[in-house]
């Protein structure tokens, strides 16, 4: 038997490089060697988007697509959207009923996201509970590991936490799962900042390739290389970061001499840099074709995934019911 695996992304618009090389690369990676549960958490959106909800269901379909152009194999994985599986809401009131409000205060993101979001009324049951929702997700699958970044930790903490509340108080039903930690190679946009899609500066999975191109071509590089014969330094270019992640040694080596001595330029050098984004988009781009000419693929996809997500999640459920004596 595999070991099983689950985490969950927020509907949030198309995925950019960014968002690929960290959680959906790991994922479908890890795809093979376990039973992988993936979802899109469409109810967690709305603890911070409650009073603007005209893009969630748009950006679940999109986010879907993505993940599945991206590799992500509903042959290998149960692949579903969180509200199409009724039991995560039950078993987040059940949930809520052990959980010390202070355990959920004493999260580090619910302060900062508070205080980042400070145009969005978030005094809220919803946004205050989230991490019980996300600790349902979890206890619901009798998930072993949860592949996720750094940022989310303490909610795997507070999971672990409510199930050893939950197997003390009642019948031991849950096991803690342990993090399975993301390491997120970290990608400048095309302004050199962290590729964000509130700094519109990403690159898109979705983008085409002239897209990609010209994106790269309008991209900042080191600053002294003002002509074409002044020399340059890979190590505060931008765009060599992103060789970093796509280039292969040969052309890694070639840039970091010939930036320096001004052999080539910034134009060439991020030609080079688009054949490589081009290469690893390609099969992205042609999966992503065959899908879109299957408009019911992605429904089907996901209808399937939720009955088998309902399925397993009946089975804890049942367990969980007996437990409270309810
Ligand atoms: N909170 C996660 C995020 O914002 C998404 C998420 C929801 C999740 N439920 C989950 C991740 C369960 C892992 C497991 O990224
Ligand atoms: Fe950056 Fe390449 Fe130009 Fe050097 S040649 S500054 S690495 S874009």
């Amino acid at each position: 038997m595999k070991s099983r695996i689950l985490s969950g992304m927020q509907p949030s618009g198309r995925l950019h490089l960014g968002n690929y090389m960290g959680a959906l690369a790991n994922w479908i990676t890890l795809q093979d060697q376990y039973d992988g549960y993936f979802f899109v958490a469409d109810w967690h959106a709305l603890s911070t988007n409650y009073a603007d909800t005209a893009h969630i269901q748009a950006f679940t379909r999109d986010m879907v697509i993505d993940w599945l152009s991206a590799g992500l194999d509903p042959d290998k994985a149960t692949i579903f959207i969180q509200s199409q599986v009724p039991n995560h809401a039950v078993l987040h009131v059940l949930l809520s009923m052990i959980t010390p409000i202070p355990w959920l205060e004493r999260i580090p993101t619910y302060k900062e996201q508070q205080e980042q979001l400070e145009d969005r009324d978030l005094s809220t049951y919803g946004f205050l509970g989230y991490p019980i929702l996300q600790s349902a997700d979890v206890l619901i699958y009798n998930a072993d590991f949860v592949p996720v970044g750094i940022d989310q930790a303490p909610h795997v903490e507070l999971t672990r936490a409510i199930a050893r509340r939950f197997n003390s108080l009642y019948t031991p039903v849950f096991k803690e799962p342990q993090t399975l930690l993301t390491e997120t190679p970290k990608l400048p946009g095309t302004d050199g900042r962290k590729m964000s899609k509130s700094y519109n500066n990403a690159i898109y999975l979705s983008d085409p390739e002239d897209t990609v191109r010209e994106k790269l071509r309008t991209m900042v590089t080191d600053p002294a290389r003002k002509r074409r014969k002044d020399p340059g330094n890979p190590d505060v270019c931008p765009v060599y970061d992103l060789h970093k992640v796509y280039s292969g040694q040969p052309v890694l080596e070639q840039v970091n001499n010939e930036c320096r001595t001004a052999e080539i330029g910034c134009i060439d050098c991020k030609k080079h840099l688009g054949d490589a984004l081009v290469d690893r988009l390609q099969p992205i781009w042609e999966r992503n074709r065959t899908i879109r000419e299957t408009p019911t693929l992605v429904d089907e996809v996901v209808r399937e995934g939720a009955k088998r997500a309902q399925t397993t999640s009946h089975v804890t459920m049942d367990s969980v019911r007996q437990a409270m004596g309810i």
